[in-house]
């Protein structure tokens, strides 16, 4: 609007003059210099569309890739990213190959993203399902009396929309959590097993994610080889039924040893591998400081990675290959912030729209993670300074460049109602 102005004002002095036609020699005189003018105007014009229209376009190529970078990594990259899905995609060999993404019914918005990008994912995991034991503090309790509940959560459409989208290739296997506070007895196997085989039935779901305690007596591992059997004897179409398992990671923000209560290990995970398609690693949620903060840290991850593949002796190598090859990597679409979990929609509301409050920016080498200080908007802590942590395209760019190297299956997002809305395209 102001360039047009601009632009305006030399055209209406230049009327004025070219109209007066008091002499000849300065009619002609005009007419020249409009000539000499146009031709001016005419070749700069050639000159730009040449020269600088090219740049710019690689200006625009290099502002959008900087969000994947560190150095010049600024708060408007993440305000674009936040505001637009126009982000260029990496590289397919800068890419994961393999996408879980959990959606959950306490951020809706989860399930319109995963309908969006449906094609991009390999398995999609709708948070719904729980297995309760009611009658658990009865004196007489057998294992028995279990309770498949969620099933109110499960939507057709959805669904429906979902396969279509990724022209039936994307693998729906719905979360399963035990919230029965204790392992799996081995008079439950059978009750479990048919409970979910017959869900997965009457849905139509390709399998499961189960989120479990994993024993080491082989109970689990014996539950996780019948429902396979279960879910293909079910479902007859299904050519090999998904099961996931999600593992949790082992926390060690100050000790540099496993936990002693840590009990799962590469041997563990071997007893399941024949039986699993997937492991979902949880490797989030590190720090148990105040701040909540690192969320992730590189460092750990890898080494938790190591801790569940690595093994001695002569099969070591081919052992961690399978299961490594069997790694999702977790990635938190969400993260801290003065020790509060924060959604992408409150990182935008704090941070990215406030910029002007934001005192710092930076990424941290040793975790490899940015790091955002800011002053906090209301209530008590007004004014005070706020540390928080949230993944950006950087921390992504990393994560994938990891799982690579290590030669896992892919990555697993959790979850894909609380990221930023350029997130999906980042793969
Ligand atoms: C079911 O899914 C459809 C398609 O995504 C959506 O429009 C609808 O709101 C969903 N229904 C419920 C109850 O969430
Ligand atoms: C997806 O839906 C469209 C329009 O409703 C339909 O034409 C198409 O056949 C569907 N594709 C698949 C793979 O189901």
């Amino acid at each position: 609007m102001q360039r047009a102005k601009v632009k305006k004002k030399p055209t209406q002095q230049t009327v004025p003059l070219s109209s007066c036609p008091s002499e000849t020699k300065a009619i002609s005189n005009t007419k020249f210099w409009h000539f000499a003018i146009i031709a001016a105007l005419m070749i700069s014009l050639i000159v730009t569309t040449v020269t600088i229209v090219p740049l710019n376009w690689r200006q625009f190529g290099t502002r959008h890739n900087a969000i994947f970078e560190t150095n010049d990594f600024t708060l408007a990259h993440l305000q674009n990213c936040a505001q637009s899905d126009a982000v260029l995609e990496q590289p397919p060999e800068q890419r994961p190959q393999e996408v879980l993404a959990y959606t959950t019914p306490w951020n809706r918005q989860g399930f319109a993203v995963a309908e969006t990008y449906a094609h991009k994912l390999t398995f999609l995991s709708p948070v719904w399902y729980q297995l309760r034991a009611p009658q658990l503090q009865r004196n007489d309790y057998d294992g028995r009396g279990l309770e498949l509940t969620g099933g109110h959560e499960f939507n057709n459409t959805w669904l429906r929309n979902v396969r279509n989208k990724s022209k039936n290739r994307v693998r729906i296997v719905p979360r399963v959590i035990w919230e029965v506070p204790a392992f799996v007895l081995p008079t439950q196997v059978p009750i479990i097993t048919q409970l979910l085989a017959e869900e997965a039935r009457d849905r139509g779901f390709d399998g499961y994610t189960l989120e479990f305690p994993v024993d080491e007596h082989g109970i689990f591992a014996e539950l996780t080889r019948s429902l396979k059997n279960a879910l293909s004897e079910a479902i007859p179409l299904l050519s090999s039924p998904t099961l996931i398992v999600a593992i949790p990671a082992f926390q060690m923000p100050t000790r540099p040893q496993t936990p002693p209560e840590y009990h799962v290990t590469p041997r563990l995970l071997l007893t399941l591998a024949p039986h699993v398609s997937r492991f979902s690693l949880m490797t989030y949620d590190y720090a148990q400081t105040p701040s909540g903060a690192p969320i992730s840290p590189l460092p750990w991850v890898m080494r938790t990675v190591e801790m569940l593949s690595n093994r001695e002796g002569e099969q070591g190598k081919a052992d961690a290959r399978i299961l490594r090859g069997k790694m999702l990597l977790g990635l938190p679409w969400y993260g801290y912030a003065g020790g509060q979990a924060i959604t992408g929609h409150e990182f935008q509301k704090n941070v990215l729209d406030r910029a002007e409050h934001v005192r710092r920016v930076w990424w941290d080498e040793d975790t490899q993670e940015h790091v955002f200080v800011y002053s906090a908007s209301h209530g008590e802590e007004a004014g005070e300074e706020v540390r928080a942590t949230y993944p950006t395209p950087a921390f992504f760019k990393r994560r994938f460049a990891l799982s690579r190297e290590l030669g896992l299956a892919g990555v697993a997002v959790w979850e894909a109602g609380q990221g930023l809305v350029c997130f999906p395209m980042l793969w």
